[in-house]
C-alpha cells in the first residue's frame, strides 16, 4: 500500500486429504453449500489490501466452476507439487510476472476457511512493520508432554514460549522464494514457510490469532468449521 508495495496471497490447494479419507480432496467438500476452498477464497478476498491471489490446484473439473465465480480481482492458477512446499514454490513461480521482490505474500492453506477478517487485518498490520515477516499463531494452552518410543511420557515440556503455527504466513516475495529454494537444496524438511525462513537465518514474528483458524484435517473438523463460519456470520 505504501511505496507501491503490494500484497498477494498464495493458496496451496493441491493436497489429497489422506487423513480426511473422503472420495474427493477435502478442499472440495461442501460446508453449507459452498466448498471449503470457496470459503477460504472468500476470507482472503474480503481483505481489500490484496492485489491478487494464486490458487495452486491439481487439474480438477470443479476448479473451473470455482474460478468462474472469482472475477473481481486477479486470480492466477498454478499447478500442485509433490509436497506442500513444492506447491507453494509453484505458486510463487506464477507470481513472477505480477509481483516485485519487496511485495508481501501471504501463504494460506486452502484447508483453513475460518480465518477471521480481523486476524488477517492484524497480521497485515503487524507484519508490514516487521523486518522478517511473520505468521498467525497461538500460544499453546495444554500441558505439553514428550513421548518415548513406547508412547510413555519421557518429559513434561515447559509450555512457556511454545506456540502453534497457523497460516497465513506472510513474507516478502524475494526472500521467501530464496529461503524455500535454499531449504530444499540443503535437504531441510520444510514444514511451513516460517521454518524455511528460520533456516535462512530470519526470525519471523508470531502474531496472535484465534483458535477458530483450524486446519480441516479429519471428518470431525467439518462440523466444527461450519460452526465457526456460522459464528462469524459467514454462512
Ligand atoms: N497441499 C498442497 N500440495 C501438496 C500437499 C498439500 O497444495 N502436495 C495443501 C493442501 O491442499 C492444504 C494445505 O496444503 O490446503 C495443508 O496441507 P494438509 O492439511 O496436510 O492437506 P493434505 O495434504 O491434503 O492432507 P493430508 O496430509 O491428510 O493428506
Ligand atoms: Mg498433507
Amino acid at each position: 500500500m505504501t511505496d507501491g508495495i503490494q500484497y498477494w496471497a498464495v493458496i496451496p490447494a493441491a493436497g489429497i486429504g489422506r487423513r480426511m479419507g473422503a472420495d474427493i480432496p477435502k478442499q472440495y467438500l461442501e460446508l453449507s453449500g459452498k466448498t471449503v476452498l470457496e470459503h477460504t477464497l472468500d476470507a482472503l478476498y474480503s481483505r481489500p489490501e490484496l492485489a491478487g491471489l494464486v490458487l495452486v490446484v491439481d487439474d480438477q473439473p470443479v476448479v473451473k466452476d470455482i474460478v468462474r465465480r472469482y472475477t473481481q480481482r486477479k486470480l492466477i492458477l498454478a499447478r500442485g507439487g509433490k509436497e506442500r512446499c513444492h506447491s507453494v514454490l509453484n505458486g510463487l513461480q506464477a507470481l513472477h510476472s505480477h509481483a516485485r521482490p519487496d511485495d508481501w505474500v501471504l501463504v494460506h492453506d486452502a484447508a483453513r476457511p475460518c480465518v477471521r477478517f480481523s486476524d488477517l487485518g492484524y497480521l497485515l498490520e503487524s507484519v508490514s512493520n516487521s523486518a522478517s515477516g511473520g505468521l498467525l499463531g497461538l500460544p499453546v494452552c495444554d500441558t505439553m508432554k514428550r513421548a518415548d518410543a513406547d508412547g510413555r511420557i519421557s518429559a513434561t515440556v515447559d509450555r512457556a514460549g511454545l506456540w502453534r503455527a497457523f497460516t497465513p504466513q506472510m513474507f516478502r516475495f524475494g526472500p521467501l522464494e530464496a529461503a524455500l529454494h535454499q531449504a530444499l537444496d540443503d535437504g531441510f524438511e520444510v514444514t511451513d514457510e516460517a521454518s524455511a525462513m528460520e533456516h535462512a537465518g530470519h526470525c519471523p514474528l508470531l502474531v496472535e490469532g484465534h483458535a477458530d483458524n483450524i486446519k480441516i484435517t479429519r471428518p470431525e473438523d467439518l462440523p466444527l468449521a461450519e460452526y465457526f463460519l456460522a459464528q462469524q456470520g459467514r454462512l
